[in-house]
């Protein structure tokens, strides 16, 4: 099986980097560094410390050792906070059956989409399961990824389930990057609750969500909440179980037809609501009234050649904050680059590039409930960030394919 560096055996990342060139719009208001000007990022202890102008800073960190920043340009660390990262197999061949006619919902209700990965993860040990997903993860850090969301929802049992969750955290652990779990149990009906969806769902409920809880694999709790999954009330049925523990809710809401799964999801106080193609005014209002980010995944309406765009001027009038992610998964989003999503947001999606990196940085953050320590270069945040050789930050978006980072600081170490 592959390894990867111990993490005792990553440099850590204390000093002053400097001279730098700060990514705008994404530092704190409270830093203020002029476009000509060289910044400098202080760490102590695996923590930002102090950010500012390079002239500006205090002499009280002046004898701290110094990183030659080359006047690259920093950003806070990239955040992709929705993937379906572990999971047994691959679905090429159902790629094949879209081309020739078939859609996404007649492969589920034909018994494969979903459910042919769970055929396939639940085939496979966890070893396996984490052999498997480490080349994944070890792709989207490599493109300056430091926070990831990983979803459950192959298992459909609590063995499978919990297999998958512990994955989860063994990645994080292993590759030192801040994964967020999130139970998906309610992501299809598994074959042996063929026509019992109510008895499956009081299973996630009442059996598998507090085992899995108390064991301390989940952060947070969605829901596939459509015609082909679950229904509005079997989606709140989840939800209120997952309050009963203290847990935030989040939901793929609206993706193939409006079940007004968001406004349910934003009245549960849902961090955020998912894919959002058929989302109603209701919805973006209940979104705005709940403070939930709306996160768009470019990745699987282009996959599955949609062409019903998310309400974008309507949720950017409203001000709800709009992340963007690679949904990785094998069926809808077989994709592991997170700036080509960034990309795909402003083509497809016709975010301004401004946006679309708020997208994969500070809103990221918010849609996992993790804005007060990721996705902004700050001091009291523990330092994660990505020196990058481009001339400007709109270049993040541009480029169509890999433009790897020249250094990244994760979790106060150097990663790369
Ligand atoms: O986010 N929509 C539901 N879940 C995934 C797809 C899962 C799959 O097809 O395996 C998504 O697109
Ligand atoms: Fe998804």
């Amino acid at each position: 099986m592959q390894t990867t560096a111990p993490l005792e055996s990553l440099p850590c990342a204390d000093g002053r980097w400097q001279p730098l060139r700060l990514a705008p719009d994404l530092c704190r208001a409270d830093v203020r560094v002029a476009a000509d000007q060289a910044a400098c990022i202080v760490v102590d202890h695996g923590q930002v410390v102090w950010v500012g102008p390079e002239a500006a800073l205090p002499a009280c960190h002046a004898h701290l050792p110094r990183h030659d920043g080359q006047r690259r340009l920093a950003t806070p660390g990239l955040i992709d906070c929705h993937t379906h990262l572990v999971y047994g197999g691959q679905r090429a061949d159902e790629f094949a059956a879209r081309l020739a006619g078939a859609s996404y919902e007649q492969i589920a209700r034909a018994g494969g989409g979903i459910l042919a990965s769970v055929r396939a993860t639940r085939a496979a040990s966890e070893d396996e399961l984490l052999a498997q997903a480490l080349p994944r993860l070890r792709q989207l850090l490599a493109e300056g990824v430091c926070a990831i969301e990983i979803k459950s929802g192959y298992g459909l049992a609590l063995a499978h389930e919990r297999k998958q969750l512990r994955v989860a955290r063994r990645l994080g652990r292993l590759c030192g990057v801040t994964v967020q779990s999130t139970f998906l149990g309610a992501h299809a009906l598994p074959p042996e609750f063929a026509g019992r969806s109510q008895a499956y769902i009081d299973q996630v409920c009442d059996r598998m969500l507090p085992a899995l809880a108390a064991e301390g694999l989940v952060d947070a709790v969605d829901v596939f909440c459509e015609r082909i999954a679950f229904s509005l009330a079997e989606t709140q049925q989840v939800f209120q179980a997952a309050q009963r523990l203290g847990l935030r809710v989040k939901l793929h809401a609206e993706q193939l037809s409006n079940m007004e799964g968001a406004a349910l999801a934003a009245r549960h106080g849902a961090l955020s609501c998912d894919h959002l193609e058929h989302l109603s005014d209701r919805g973006i209002a209940a979104m705005r009234a709940a403070g939930t980010v709306g996160v768009l995944l470019p990745g699987a309406f282009y996959t599955l050649r949609d062409i019903q765009r998310p309400p974008i001027d309507a949720l950017r009038a409203a001000g709800v904050p709009l992340a963007v992610a690679t949904d990785h998964n094998p069926g809808s989003s077989p994709c592991l680059s997170l700036l080509l999503m960034a990309n795909m947001a402003c083509t497809l999606f016709h975010l301004t590039v401004a946006e679309a990196l708020a997208g994969i940085t500070c809103h990221a953050a918010r849609a996992l409930g993790l804005q007060d320590s990721l996705g902004l270069i700050a001091s009291g945040r523990p330092a994660n960030f990505v020196l990058w050789q481009l001339d400007a930050a709109a270049e993040l978006a541009y480029w169509l394919g890999q433009r790897p980072p020249c250094r990244i600081v994760r979790q106060g170490r150097i990663a790369a």
